[in-house]
């Protein structure tokens, strides 16, 4: 409270207006200067007990994206600060006689002795629909020359991940498109999945097929860039959008030439707007961070310069923690329940106050006893809340330094994440892309959630590979083979020919279960190898016009059951016949002389 200045000029008038009237009456009566004393000690004591110096301070010294301030004595750790420029900041370090803040914009216009308000709020961004197929920096500043993002809701950057109560085990695929990853490490909705390797080895390449894959889908995607070139995500944006997948996008970009403070805060930002959709709509979020590497150097920049006492590689010791509280958001929520008169609409979302809402199975059955107890009996149904059992799966990508898995901040994400795509510059160099190093890439909880066509036809396909490459290896010294071992190098070229998959053209599960089940079988070995994609696209094109009621089927549930597979089969010798042995039989026959219908 400030202190009430005209209060006390009015008191000073009163007095002395009636000293005037006292001398004017004749009296004789001194001036009282007891009221005013009093009213002065009382607004100055008052001015006292709400001393606003505790909500502006001073910087110090400022640089580098950091900010030492004087005067914030009851500042907030993580609490927001504003700047006199506009700029804002966040409180990091809370010493004796300052406080330490980074800065989350250009810290030019900012010198020592400015002054720096607290605002009593955590760090939040824009969320919501509004933000679909934008570009925005972490603080939801809009990067892509648009309007300002008119969101009406706001969600704070950092939440705590949601407990075990609230969360199912992951049941539900998520299709990458890419047939080497959802057939050998199948990712599923709420899991995170690392992509690891060196620079330049198509990591960005990966996420990008997925968010392309997601178009037309319920899946909303996020992609957070980090640190890199602003040609780099521009780029990216360019592709998503020739794509038709910006719609269900957003992206978050902190590039190298932002502050650190911002590289270093914009996963937390990007996963915060995918939580919206997750918590709040039971969506599905695909979130691509790219890449965390790049934060953590960005934290360890912020950590040294703040003088946090530096651990491993000059890492602060909290680096885990760092991505380990990130990475703990991505989950896939348990559905919840409501009991409903029974004529309610099942798109009903609404909760009444007070309205007793049961969580997860076990919660699912108890609704159903209790349904069950209510009268008049039938009239009451257990409703499932379509804003309930939302996904967030994650996609850190890492970036190694001539393959260095061990490495402080790889064997952190590997630790935290369900299981790591490993990409090989060997295998890149030799056209196998996505160069996925099936040995060891897995994934720890896809399995379970990705949809039975593909499990079926994918069974013997890491065996098979990994067969092969050991006889690769074998066969490198060692020049004649029996015709067993040849056949399985057969295989294995063909296979891993097969899963060699052009930039951009993610494939239906359906038709990679089917091109899968083909090669697994065998059905590609008569071919060369080079002629291996001709002839899948061949095959599908096959199957989509000649048996297209068995791939309706399939599109259908996803399942290959037995009599299906019979069909399958059948139609793949079908295949064999009619089209791989003549085409065989005439790569073989001599070339025709004269005549011929030109190369
Ligand atoms: N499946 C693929 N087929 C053909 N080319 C590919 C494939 N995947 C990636 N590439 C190419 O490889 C190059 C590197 O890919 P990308 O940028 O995705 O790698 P990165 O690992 O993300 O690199 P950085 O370390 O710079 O982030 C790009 O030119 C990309 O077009
Ligand atoms: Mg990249």
């Amino acid at each position: 409270m400030k202190p009430r200045t005209d209060e006390i000029v009015s008191v000073v008038r009163e007095e002395i207006a009636r000293y005037r009237r006292r001398l004017a009456a004749g009296g004789a009566a001194g001036f009282a200067s007891g009221p005013i004393a009093e009213t002065i000690r009382r607004e100055v004591a008052s001015y006292r007990a709400a001393l606003e110096t505790a909500h502006v301070g001073r910087v110090l010294e400022v640089g580098d994206g950091i900010a030492q301030i004087y005067g914030l004595s009851e500042a907030m750790a993580g609490e927001l600060l504003e700047f006199d420029n506009g700029e804002m900041g966040q409180v990091f370090n809370l010493a004796d006689n300052s406080v330490g803040a980074v800065i989350y914009g250009s810290c030019e216009d900012i010198k020592a002795g400015d002054t720096v308000r607290r605002t009593g709020r955590l760090l939040d961004v824009p969320v919501g629909e509004e933000l679909l197929g934008r570009v925005v920096d972490p603080l939801g500043r809009p990067l892509d020359g648009g309007p300002a993002i008119a969101a009406g809701k706001r969600r704070p950057v950092e939440t705590p991940a949601p407990g075990i109560a609230d969360r199912q085990p992951v049941n539900e695929p998520l299709q990458t498109g890419l047939k080497a990853i959802d057939a050998m490490t199948p990712i599923g909705r709420g899991q995170r999945e690392l992509i690891i390797g060196d620079r330049k080895t198509g990591k960005t390449a990966i996420a990008v097929d997925a968010i392309i894959n997601q178009t037309g889908g319920d899946v909303i995607c996020i992609y957070v860039a980090i640190g890199q070139k602003e040609s780099t995500v521009a780029g990216v944006v360019e592709t998503l959008r020739a794509h038709g997948a910006m719609e269900h996008t957003i992206v978050v970009s902190a590039a190298s030439s932002a502050a650190a403070p911002l590289q270093y805060v914009a996963p937390y930002a990007g996963c915060a707007i995918g939580e919206h959709f997750m918590h709040e709509q039971g969506r599905a979020v695909l979130v691509v961070y790219d890449d965390l590497s790049k934060q953590a150097a960005a934290y360890r920049e912020v950590s040294l310069l703040l003088r946090r006492p530096p651990g491993r590689e000059a890492y602060p010791g909290d680096v885990f923690y760092l991505h380990s509280r990130l990475l703990e958001r991505a989950c896939k929520l348990a559905d919840r329940y409501v009991i409903v008169p029974a004529d309610t609409p099942a798109d009903r979302s609404d909760v009444a106050p007070g309205q007793k809402v049961y969580v997860g199975p076990a919660g699912r059955r108890e609704a159903q006893a209790d349904a069950a107890k209510m009268t008049p009996a039938g009239g009451w149904r257990v409703h499932r809340l379509p804003t309930s059992g939302g996904s967030l799966t994650a996609l850190p990508i890492c970036e190694t330094q001539e393959g260095e898995v061990s490495a402080y901040i790889p064997t952190n994400l590997i630790s935290i994440t369900d299981g790591q795509i490993y990409l090989e510059p060997s295998l890149f160099f030799a056209g196998v892309r996505p160069a996925i190093n099936v040995g060891i890439s897995v994934s720890r909880v896809g399995y379970k959630a990705a949809v039975g066509a593909m499990k079926k036809a994918a069974a013997g396909l890491r065996i098979d590979l990994a067969a092969y490459r050991e006889l690769a290896a074998y066969t490198q010294v060692s020049m004649t083979v029996d015709a067993a071992t040849q056949r399985q190098l057969d295989r294995g070229q063909r296979l891993v020919r097969l899963l060699t998959q052009p930039q951009y053209s993610p494939m239906h599960v359906v038709d990679q279960a089917i091109s899968l089940y083909a090669a697994t079988r065998g059905y590609f070995d008569m071919v060369a190898v080079e002629k291996v994609p001709a002839h899948e696209a061949a095959l599908l094109r096959f199957v989509r016009e000649q048996h297209a009621p068995l791939r309706a089927a399939m599109m259908d549930d996803l399942l290959l059951p037995g009599e299906r597979e019979k069909e399958l089969r059948a139609a793949l010798a079908d295949f064999r016949d009619k089209t791989l042995v003549p085409a065989v039989a005439a790569a073989k026959a001599p070339p025709a002389r004269g005549g011929g219908e030109g190369p």
